[in-house]
């Protein structure tokens, strides 16, 4: 277990892509979910958003932000006038790690070093994509692509360099269905989304 690295094909498009990373080894996460889940969305996608790892519904289903965060935001994207059907939606992390409870798979933080076993395919997508404006959502995906000193609490909802892109950070969607106060939390989300709708044209 030594990352992704080595799984990555040297042809690259997203569907050699999807293809190889159904097979990926590079961290222990991979025994215990069902499959992989790479992200989803056109090629030519101008937006990127990146979440943490697939839940429990998308580790079922095969499919990034299918479930309860999801709809959080999908409801956000709607907001801020951008189309989901237009945007690569993918994780930091591309297989589902938790913890056993009776008969319930507990969503579990990715480690470190999960983070950075996963890395390459997240980089890949970007390679491929080439977007014009990544949206980082929560600490997992930040720490991936923004590094490990990036603070989303106190630089959320700015425009930062990421290569040739503009990433934006927020908060992680399941981050507002957890929060005491919902509607503020949904409501700095929208904020931050409508900062990376700004940036695009
Ligand atoms: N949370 C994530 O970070 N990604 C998903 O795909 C679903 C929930
Ligand atoms: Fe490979 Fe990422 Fe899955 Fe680990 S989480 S096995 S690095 S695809």
């Amino acid at each position: 277990n030594t990352g992704a690295a080595r799984f990555l094909p040297d042809d690259r498009d997203l569907g050699s892509l999807r293809t190889a990373a159904a097979d990926c080894r590079g961290c222990d996460l991979y025994r215990e979910a069902i499959q992989t889940v790479f992200g989803e969305g056109p090629s030519k996608a101008r937006f990127m958003l990146v979440g943490e790892q697939p839940g429990d519904q998308e580790d079922r289903r095969g499919e990034p932000f299918v479930g309860p965060a999801g709809r959080v935001l999908d409801r956000a994207l709607e907001e801020a006038g951008i189309d989901r059907d237009q945007v690569y939606v993918t994780n930091a992390v591309k297989h589902f790690s938790f913890t056993l409870k009776g008969k319930r798979r507990i969503h579990q933080k990715p480690t470190n070093a999960e983070i950075d076993a996963c890395r390459p395919w997240v980089e890949a997508e970007l390679a491929v994509i080439r977007p014009e404006v990544v949206v980082v959502m929560g600490a997992t995906a930040a720490r991936s692509l923004l590094g490990k000193d990036f603070r989303v609490t106190k630089q959320r909802g700015q425009a930062v360099p990421l290569g040739e892109a503009v990433a934006v950070a927020t908060i992680h969607p399941s981050a507002v269905l957890r929060a005491p106060d919902r509607d503020e939390a949904y409501a700095g989300l929208l904020e931050d989304l409508r900062v990376a709708a700004g940036i695009s044209g």
